[in-house]
């Protein structure tokens, strides 16, 4: 396995550690989460509320050579090891998200400005589609506050996310097999892209994003399955239509727009029941748990869902 490689910008050069965390204690987790959605115009309800020990879990969290060396992110190759073997000359720095569509005051955000934003430490279960997962100490802010300063309009239903594409520093967006297309794209239905749990991370374990897990800025949606966590993200836009999702593009009788977890349906190739946790038991095998309805946070997220055929809607 190769040697967990430190981020390129540590946290300290951008925001210091004493700041992110005394602005996380000033904002505590009530504020973050009510963040109100202003601009007129605005036709949807506030973002449900959260509390602080939504952002925490008791289980183990997993060690951080795991989390950055055992990765999913096909523009550095499909094996789990590529990522964190090709990321390293990947330049994260200058770096800007452009948010686009319906919105009242579109804007081009640049990194120095994202890692303003009011970051907070939050310990989320992910679980991976394959059937394996983690507990990983993400540093982030919640999307809401983001999408608050571009207004979004009555109109946006939905919000459309892409990674940056740069064969040049990706080696598996160059070559005679690719993966899959370029730009990798996913999209979250508005009212999931509010919702506090949601998160913009840029950082783990206290330290920069490294590059294998999405550096500098990549999505967390901890009661979905890992795919819908986009990396490196260089565009967001607010939608009327359901926005094209890779995975989905790729192969939609597998994997669909929702992709909430959900033990009780199965993916076409195999079962959902049960996750391996990775790192407990063995690397790769025995141990294994069951697996949780929206992976646990149902108490919080179900709500979302309510009146749909979930079967229908995977
Ligand atoms: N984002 C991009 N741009 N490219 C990818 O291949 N893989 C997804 C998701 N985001 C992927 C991506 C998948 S399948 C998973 S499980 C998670 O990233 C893995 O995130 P991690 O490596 O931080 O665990």
């Amino acid at each position: 396995m190769p040697a967990y490689r430190p981020p390129q910008i540590p946290m300290s050069e951008v925001t210091p550690r004493e700041i992110y965390l005394s602005r996380r204690s000033f904002m505590g987790s009530a504020t973050a989460a009510g963040l109100a959605i202003s601009g007129a115009g605005s036709a949807f309800a506030a973002p449900l509320m959260a509390k602080s020990s939504d952002y925490k879990v008791s289980d183990k969290l997993t060690p951080k050579e795991a989390i950055t060396t055992y990765n999913n992110f096909y523009e550095f190759g499909v094996n789990k090891e590529d990522p964190s073997q090709n990321a390293g000359a990947f330049k994260t720095t200058p770096w800007s998200v452009k948010v686009d569509g319906l919105v009242g005051k579109p804007k081009e955000f640049g990194l120095e400005e994202l890692m303003k934003m009011p970051l907070e430490d939050r310990t989320y279960r992910m679980r991976c589609v394959e059937g394996w997962s983690m507990v990983i100490p993400w540093v982030g802010f919640p999307l809401v506050a983001l999408l608050n300063q571009v207004e979004p309009l009555g109109s946006a239903k939905y919000v459309s996310f892409e990674t940056v594409v740069r064969p040049e520093e990706m080696p598996g967006q160059k070559g005679l097999f690719q993966a899959l297309p370029w730009p990798y794209v996913e999209g979250l239905r508005l009212d999931e892209a509010l919702h506090p749990l949601t998160l913009l991370a840029v950082g783990l374990y206290g330290e920069t994003l490294p590059n294998q897990n999405g550096a500098p800025i990549r999505l967390v949606v901890p009661w979905k399955y890992g795919f819908k966590g986009i990396k490196s993200i260089v565009k967001i836009s607010l939608t009327e239509k359901q926005p094209e999702t890779t995975w989905k593009n790729s192969n939609a009788r597998e994997y669909g727009f929702y992709s909430n977890v959900n033990p009780a349906v199965d993916h076409p190739r195999w079962s959902q029941a049960t996750e391996q946790r990775i790192g407990e038991g063995g690397f790769f095998g025995g141990n294994r748990k069951p697996t949780l309805p929206f992976n646990g946070y149902a108490d919080q997220v179900a709500s979302l869902y309510a009146g749909m055929d979930l079967k229908a809607n995977y």
